[in-house]
C-alpha cells in the first residue's frame, strides 16, 4: 500500500495550537517561544466549526485567515483542520438528530464533542461543506502540509445506535450478503428462533436488543461484529465525504487524521487505504509502557505497508483525563519522541501549544503554561528535542524498517474474541497480543504489525497471537512460510472462528490444524492468578518452568513434537507448547517449523519460546539480555542504517556497541564493541557505518 507523506526537510516539530482561546498579543509571545523551541509545524483549527459557520447559512473565516497568516508569517509550515470533529451548539438545536444515540439507547441532547451521529445526513452535508470550502480557500497556502480530518473518530461511546444507523446498518448489510438466506446463514440465525424474512426487522445491537452487561456480552457475535464493522464503514464514509470534498479544491496535499494506535472501535485496517499517511495520538496509560508504545507504532506503520507515519499528539508533561496525571520525569519526553522516530516516525507533535484557558483541558500539559513561560523544565526539555531533531536533519526522514518479523494483528479476532461467551473473559486479546511483542521488543527483533491480508513472503518469522478468527487463505499463506523454511507461532484461541464468528466445523484450531499438527480436545480455564506449571525442554539442556494461566488448551498432536508441558490438574503431562516441522524431522536445516503455545505463558515462558524461533533465523539482538534496553533501526533507500539504542530502565546501563558508526546526536565516533554508557532515559543514535 503507497503511503504520501508531506515532503520536508526533517523531522517535523510542533503541534496543536488554539490561539483562539487567547487574545491577540498573546500569540506574539507565543511564536517568539516557538521559535526558542525550534517548532516548525502547528496544526490549526481541530475545533472551530461554531466560529467558521455561526448559522447554517453563514461562513466567517476571519479568525482563521489572521491565525494562518500569523502562523505563515512566522515561517511555521501549518497542519489545517477540517474543525468536523466537534459540532457547534445551533447545529445541533437545529437538527437534534445529529446528536448520536448511545449505546443504552439514549438519543443525546447538545454536549462534548466526537459524537456526530455518522449516519445523519445533515451532518454529512454540513461536514463536508465546510471541508470544502476551508480547501478552496486555503489551498495553495504556503506552508500548508498537510490536511488534518476531523478527530480521534469513534469518540463517544464508539459509535451510535439511532435510527438512522439502524436504516444505514440495513444498507450495509444487504450490499454485503445480498440475501436474507445469507444473512441468516452468517448468523447463525436458526440459533434463539432469529431467522430474519424481511430486512426491516433487522435493528442494531446494543441494550435495548442482542447485549446485556454492556458491548462484550451479546447474544449474536455474528450481529454485533458486523455492526462493528458497519460502524467502523460509517464513520470512514464521514471521513471520505471530507476528503473528497477537499481533493476538488487541493489535488496533492496530503491529507490524514489522527488515530489512536490500538483503539477497539474502529478497524483501522478498513481504513488505511483512504489516508495517504498514517498519524496518530500517544497517550500510554501509564509510566512504564515502552514496550506497549512500540507495538502502536508498530501498529501504525503497519497500515501503510511500512512507510513512515506522524506521531500526531504527545503531551509534553501531563494527560487531564485520567483519574491520575503524573507528569513525565525527567528525560521521558526526549525518550519517548526518540522511541517514536526509532519507530518510523517522521514527526513528533504536541497536543498542545499553549494551554486551554478553560473547560476540561485547561491543566492539560503544553508546550507553554497559562503564564506563557519558556523558563520551566517543560518548555526547556521541549527546546532541548527541537534543538536535536534539528541536528539530526533528515537523516533518517523516509526510512523503513527492515524486518524479518511479523505479527499479525487483527480487529476481526480482536472484537470477536473478546465478545464470546464460553473459555474466559480475562484472557484479552491486546494483552495476549503484547506478551508476544513484549518478548520480540525485548529481543531486539524488528518487527512489521500488519493485517492478515499482508504479503508474508518477505518475512522468516510470523507470529500470530489469538488469531481468533480466519479470513480468506491466511492459513495457507501461513503454511507457505513455514514451507520455505520460516516459522511461525501461533496461541490459544486461534483458529477458532470464520469470517462470521462462527465455528469451524472441525478440530480446533480449525484449519490451522494441519499447520500445527494438532488437534485441541478440550479448553479449562481459571481465575486470574491460578496457575499451572509449564516445562519447557528445548533437548539442549536449557530447561525453564513457566506459569501458565487463564486458559489451557488440552492438546492431541497429530505430528507435532511436544516442547513443554502441563504439570498440574487432569492434563498434568499433556502437551502445553508444542513445535511442528510439516517437512518432517529429517527435513533438515530447510525445513520450517510451527510453533503453538496453548495456554498464556508468563513472560518468561513467552520469552523462552518466542527467542527459541528468532534464535533459529539469527534474529536474536545485540542488547537482548539486557532488560530495557531497545534497539530499532530504520533503512534508507540508499541502505543507509540508523540504530536507535534506547534506555527505559530507571537506572544508567553499559552495553557494547553492536556496530561502528557516529552517534547523530552528540557526533561522537563509536567502534563496535566499545561501551556505550546510557544514563537512565538517554538515547544514542548511530548511523551505521556501511558494511566493509
Ligand atoms: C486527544 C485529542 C485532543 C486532546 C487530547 C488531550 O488526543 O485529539 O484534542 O483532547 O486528546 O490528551
Ligand atoms: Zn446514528
Amino acid at each position: 500500500m503507497s503511503a504520501h507523506l508531506p515532503a520536508g526537510r526533517k523531522v517535523r516539530y510542533g503541534g496543536d495550537y488554539n490561539p483562539e482561546q487567547w487574545p491577540r498579543e498573546v500569540w506574539e509571545a507565543d511564536h517568539a517561544a516557538f521559535d526558542l523551541a525550534s517548532i516548525d509545524t502547528v496544526t490549526l483549527n481541530v475545533f472551530s466549526w461554531a466560529t467558521l459557520q455561526p448559522d447554517e447559512d453563514t461562513y466567517d473565516f476571519a479568525l482563521l485567515d489572521a491565525i494562518v497568516e500569523r502562523a505563515v508569517a512566522a515561517g511555521r509550515d501549518v497542519v489545517l483542520a477540517t474543525s468536523t470533529g466537534a459540532l457547534p451548539p445551533w447545529l445541533a438545536h437545529r437538527h437534534p438528530e445529529v446528536e448520536r444515540t448511545d449505546f443504552q439507547g439514549r438519543r443525546h441532547v447538545y454536549g462534548q464533542r466526537h459524537n456526530a451521529c455518522p449516519s445523519s445526513p445533515v451532518y454529512r452535508r454540513l461536514s463536508a461543506e465546510l471541508a470544502g470550502r476551508l480547501a478552496e480557500r486555503y489551498a495553495g497556502t504556503p506552508g500548508l502540509v498537510a490536511w488534518h480530518v476531523g478527530n480521534e473518530y469513534g469518540g463517544f461511546d464508539g459509535g451510535c445506535w439511532c435510527d438512522l444507523c439502524a436504516a444505514g446498518f440495513r444498507e450495509w448489510l444487504r450490499a454485503r450478503y445480498g440475501t436474507l438466506e445469507r444473512l441468516n446463514d452468517a448468523w447463525n440465525a436458526a440459533f434463539w428462533s432469529h431467522t430474519f424474512s424481511d430486512w426491516e426487522q433487522v435493528v442494531p445491537p446494543n441494550m435495548l436488543s442482542e447485549h446485556w452487561r454492556g458491548p462484550d456480552h451479546t447474544a449474536f457475535q455474528g450481529i454485533t461484529l458486523d455492526y462493528r464493522r458497519f460502524m467502523s464503514d460509517a464513520m470512514l464514509a464521514n471521513y471520505r465525504d471530507e476528503k473528497e470534498r477537499i481533493r476538488a479544491h487541493d489535488a496533492t496535499t496530503p491529507v490524514t487524521t489522527n488515530f489512536m494506535g490500538m483503539f477497539r472501535p474502529i478497524d483501522y485496517h478498513r481504513w488505511a487505504e483512504d489516508l495517504d499517511f498514517a498519524s496518530w495520538d500517544n497517550y500510554p496509560p501509564g509510566q512504564r509502557e515502552h514496550a506497549r508504545m512500540a507495538l502502536a507504532h508498530d501498529v501504525m506503520r503497519g497500515l501503510k505497508g511500512g512507510a513512515p507515519f506522524w506521531v500526531m499528539e504527545q503531551t509534553p508533561t501531563i494527560t487531564a483525563s485520567r483519574d491520575v496525571n503524573p507528569v513525565k520525569r525527567p528525560g521521558v519526553l526526549r525518550l519517548w519522541s526518540w522511541q517514536a522516530v526509532a519507530h518510523g516516525a517522521d514527526a513528533v507533535l504536541y497536543f498542545q501549544m499553549r494551554q486551554s484557558k478553560g473547560a476540561c483541558e485547561k491543566y492539560h500539559g503544553a508546550v507553554l503554561d497559562h503564564a506563557g513561560r519558556t523558563d520551566t523544565r517543560a518548555f526547556r526539555e521541549v527546546a532541548e528535542l527541537g534543538a536535536e531533531l534539528d541536528a539530526l536533519g533528515d537523516a533518517v526522514l523516509g526510512a523503513r524498517t527492515p524486518a524479518r518479523v511479523a505479527l499479525l494483528f487483527d480487529w476481526d479476532s480482536w472484537w470477536a474474541a473478546e465478545m464470546t461467551d464460553g473459555f474466559n473473559r480475562h484472557a484479552r486479546y491486546v494483552d495476549t497480543v503484547l506478551a508476544y511483542y513484549r518478548a520480540l521488543w525485548q529481543a531486539g527483533a524488528q518487527v512489521d504489525v500488519v493485517p492478515v491480508t499482508a504479503d508474508l513472503s518477505r518475512y522468516d518469522v510470523v507470529l500470530a497471537p489469538m488469531l481468533h478468527v480466519l479470513k480468506g487463505d491466511v492459513a495457507d499463506r501461513l503454511e507457505g512460510v513455514v514451507a520455505r523454511g520460516g516459522s511461525v507461532l501461533a496461541s490459544y484461541w486461534s483458529g477458532r472462528a470464520d469470517v462470521d464468528a462462527n465455528a469451524f466445523l472441525m478440530d480446533a484450531p480449525g484449519p490451522l490444524g494441519r499447520l500445527f499438527g494438532l488437534r485441541v480436545e478440550e479448553t479449562d480455564s481459571a481465575e486470574p492468578g491460578v496457575t499451572n506449571p509449564v516445562t519447557l525442554k528445548d533437548g539442549a539442556g536449557d530447561d525453564a518452568v513457566a506459569a501458565a494461566s487463564l486458559v489451557f488448551e488440552v492438546l492431541v498432536p497429530q505430528g507435532a513434537e511436544v516442547v513443554g508441558t502441563y504439570g498440574a490438574e487432569f492434563y498434568a503431562g499433556t502437551p502445553a507448547v508444542t513445535r511442528h516441522r510439516p517437512g518432517g524431522h529429517d527435513g533438515g536445516e530447510d525445513g520450517g517449523e510451527a510453533w503453538y503455545v496453548a495456554t498464556a505463558l508468563d513472560d518468561g515462558g513467552v520469552a523462552w519460546v518466542v527467542r527459541r524461533v528468532l534464535g533459529r533465523h539469527g534474529l536474536v539482538g545485540p542488547y537482548a539480555d539486557t532488560d530495557d534496553v531497545e534497539l530499532a533501526v530504520r533503512e534508507g533507500a540508499d541502505g543507509a542504517r540508523t540504530a536507535f539504542v534506547l534506555n527505559h530502565r530507571s537506572d544508567a546501563v553499559d552495553v557494547a556497541a553492536h556496530a561502528s558508526g557516529t552517534d547523530l546526536l552528540t557526533g561522537r565516533a563509536v567502534v563496535a564493541g566499545e561501551t556505550l554508557h546510557l544514563e537512565p532515559t538517554d538515547v544514542v543514535v548511530l548511523r551505521e557505518d556501511p558494511p566493509r
